[in-house]
């Protein structure tokens, strides 16, 4: 046990491997949309949301915890991960102590509110740290094939794991820290009854033009189209978390203005990104196509990786407060982990030496919203366990001339 075995070594939490090993035998219990709702409705009842998470975020803290074993040991003995597993254990130690309170106690619940949002903070900086470890890594290593797939497998679930954890601490001290926000007064906690997904893509585009002419003193126009095909004439809202939807599109703006800009350097005129969006019955979908002369087919998988990533190093973290989240290359692939989180999906339709379309699929009915989330069990041991066997399909021969002779 190479988790148990660092937590031993380092004293602080001996206890721990015991609570992963218990909590992990659990599965997450996936909540959908209407749940979050009702949670956070006019009965809003903030002990049976105490009751359910005391025991629900040691879960999913838990079940991500037992992953991180599998990682290359090379990568668990970097600093960066060392402090992110301490981060880890003293939270899931912290909220186990709530299991014995009295649920019915006021101060019980409101000190368990005050824990929330300690843990939120000391996990602020979750994924520019395990991007620095992962880092550090590639840079003393290399990046092999079987490595690149185990660490894309498991950042993706830790990712989502993260997502999920954070929806849930979010909800629990929004709803329940006794005032409703008077901007947002339809919103319960995160969620937006109904987010009208138009105007989230223009405050995503108007920001991401702001920094686009900061940097190269121009930017594209922006074309929408929409259509609802489930109530014509009617604004094109869902039931969501607009701050997830503002992340996707944002990111996916920054993309096409670069490789828009960077395409058009010599020419005076830029050729604008041109969205639709379409409300079905199933799938409420965004398309941003720009004219960025695109991404050949062979290098698209590539750019939803963590290791194999095109941005340049960031510049050294001084400390772990205030490092650099923009520039790890992970845009797309965190974008995608959102879209997917409430059973969505984010895909890429390139043509070479034209331009990209980025697709989001979001679930148009909320009754489809449920979260998405890792579990671990065998088929995860499976998964980390695969070495590289012979390919299944033909290698082209390096030297087809040869092949004659
Ligand atoms: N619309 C696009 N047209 C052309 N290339 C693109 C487009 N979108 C993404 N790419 C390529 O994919 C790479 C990865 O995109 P991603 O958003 O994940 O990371 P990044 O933009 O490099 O860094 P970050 O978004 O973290 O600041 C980009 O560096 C770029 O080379
Ligand atoms: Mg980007």
């Amino acid at each position: 046990m190479k988790f148990a075995q660092f937590l031993l070594k380092n004293g602080s939490a001996a206890g721990t491997p015991r609570l992963v090993d218990r909590f992990s035998k659990f599965s997450p219990s996936p909540l959908s949309m209407k749940q979050f709702i009702d949670f956070g409705s006019a009965n809003a009842c903030e002990k049976t949301s105490f009751v359910f998470l005391r025991q629900e975020l040691p879960v999913r803290f838990a079940n991500i915890m037992k992953e991180i074993d599998f990682l290359p040991d090379k990568l668990l003995s970097t600093p960066s991960l060392k402090l992110l597993l301490s981060w880890y254990s003293q939270s899931l130690m912290e909220l186990v102590e709530f299991l014995e309170e009295d649920p019915y106690n006021q101060n019980v619940l409101k000190s368990f509110t005050r824990q929330l949002i300690t843990i939120r903070d000391r996990h602020n900086n979750v994924m520019p740290t395990m991007a620095q470890g992962v880092l550090e890594y590639k840079d003393a290593f290399g990046v092999d094939p079987v490595t690149n797939q185990n660490v894309q497998y498991f950042l993706d679930r830790f990712y989502m794991n993260r997502i999920s954890t954070r929806m849930l601490m979010n909800q629990h001290t929004l709803i329940f820290n006794g005032s409703v926000n008077p901007a947002l007064p339809k919103h319960i906690g995160s969620i937006d009854p109904s987010c009208n997904v138009i105007e989230v893509i223009q405050d995503a585009y108007e920001t991401s033009k702001l920094l686009c002419e900061q940097y190269y003193l121009t930017s594209p126009d922006m074309h929408i189209t929409q259509v609802n095909a489930k109530q014509p004439g009617e604004p094109l809202n869902i039931v969501y978390v607009p701050s997830h939807l503002y992340h996707m599109l944002f990111e996916l703006f920054k993309n096409a203005m670069r490789a828009t800009v960077e395409t058009h350097e010599t020419s005076p005129h830029l050729p604008p990104i041109k969205v639709r969006v379409s409300l079905g019955s199933e799938d409420l979908t965004i398309k941003m196509s720009d004219r960025g002369g695109g991404v050949p087919l062979r290098k698209i998988e590539r750019l939803f990786s963590y290791m194999y990533t095109t941005a340049p190093s960031p510049v050294h973290m001084d400390n772990s407060r205030n490092a650099p989240l923009a520039g790890f290359g992970y845009g797309l692939p965190i974008s995608r982990l959102y879209a997917r989180y409430f059973q969505g999906d984010l895909k890429l339709y390139s043509m070479e030496g034209h331009g990209t379309s980025a697709v989001i699929y979001l679930q148009a009915l909320s009754s489809s919203s449920v979260e998405r989330l890792p579990v671990f069990n065998k088929s995860v041991l499976r998964h980390y366990q695969a070495s590289i066997e012979a390919d299944d399909w033909c290698m082209p021969s390096k030297d087809p001339k040869k092949l004659g002779k």
